[in-house]
């Protein structure tokens, strides 16, 4: 069974995240969605919020599993059997750290290789930070993430405002 990792903050999940999700849930047996720690981010959701945004967004996926991690992601994958670390890629902004973190994963687990999907080019420019600035100012996240979670984030957005 090919099972592959899809790590990342998720601070929120957005259209962008969900459609590299749902082609690597095509292309692989099993697919672990696995929220973890960018140390050079400080999260606005906490995990388990991030947690439960995902699941919420991932319910139609059948071979999707969501979980988080707080350590490397080469020690996960490795605990899991993961052959895959899937990555998206939106545009040579993303490359250098990409491939910075695709070698030093391949050095503390060659077990697993790192895949870059393209982004569609309909979400390249969508990014979670661009979902909460827009969020904050009062704008419309229509189009950059699904319904069943963008009440959560005007509602933690509000909050984190007032
Ligand atoms: O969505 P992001 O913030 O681009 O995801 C980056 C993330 C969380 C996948 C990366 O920071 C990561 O792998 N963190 C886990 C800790 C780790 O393994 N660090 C070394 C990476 S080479």
């Amino acid at each position: 069974m090919r099972i592959a990792i899809c790590p990342g903050s998720f601070d929120p999940v957005t259209y962008g995240h969900l459609d590299i999700i749902r082609r690597a849930s095509q292309m692989f047996d099993r697919v672990v969605v696995v929220v973890m720690t960018n140390a050079s981010k400080a999260p606005l959701f906490s995990k388990e919020e991030r947690l439960e945004l995902l699941r919420r967004a991932t319910l139609g996926l059948s071979n999707v599993e969501v979980d988080s991690y707080g350590g490397l992601l080469a020690e996960y994958a490795r605990t899991r059997g993961a052959t895959v670390i899937v990555k998206g890629l939106r545009a040579m902004s993303d490359f250098e750290y990409e491939f910075q973190m695709a070698l030093t994963n391949r050095k503390l687990y060659p077990g697993a290789e790192t895949v870059f999907l393209t982004t569609t080019a309909e979400h390249m420019y969508l990014s979670s930070s661009l979902v909460k600035q827009v969020a904050e100012l009062g704008g419309d996240i229509d189009g950059f993430v699904p319904d069943c979670i963008k009440e959560d984030i005007l509602r933690k957005v509000e909050r984190m405002g007032s």
